[in-house]
């Protein structure tokens, strides 16, 4: 049998609290929804999903880390570490695997400080704007590139 394939799934600050989370904004989906969502899509897709949520910046760049050389791509939504941090657009570019960041809101039409991304010039592609779909599209698009 030959070994599935593994995709990291990186989800940053406050993502822990979607579903209560400004529901207007980003939808009634909990993140155990949204997880549980790209573990039955990752089965459809021969594919497994490894799923972890931070607060804390450096937890996620120690994960980002570790995925180096043990996950074939990665799916991210550095929440709003996406708007500030040099460390995690430091720690992504170790990887030499498709990245996809997801924003579940359409941040073009958020305040302008969201319309920053330190992270979108070193990943492969990014979905905004889709709600909590835009994870699986990512996962269907990593399919085709894994
Ligand atoms: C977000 C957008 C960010 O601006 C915000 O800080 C988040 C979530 C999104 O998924 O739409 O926490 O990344």
């Amino acid at each position: 049998m030959t070994e599935q394939k593994k995709i990291m799934v990186v989800h940053g600050p406050n993502l822990n609290m979607l579903g209560k989370r400004e529901p207007g904004v980003y939808g009634t989906a909990t993140l155990d929804d949204v997880n549980g969502m790209l573990e039955e899509r990752a089965s459809e897709l021969g594919l497994v999903v490894e799923a972890f949520q931070s607060n804390h910046e450096g937890e996620m760049v120690d994960k980002i880390q570790a995925a180096v050389g043990t996950c074939n791509g990665m799916i991210i939504n550095p929440a709003a570490y996406t708007h500030t941090s040099v460390a995690i657009k430091d720690a992504l570019l170790l990887l030499d695997v498709p990245i996809i960041e997801v924003h579940i809101s359409n941040v073009y039409k958020r305040e302008s400080f969201r319309h920053v991304s330190m992270v979108s010039d070193v990943v492969t592609g990014k979905i905004v704007g889709l709600g909590v779909h835009g994870y699986k599209f990512a996962l269907d698009a990593l399919a085709e590139m894994v």
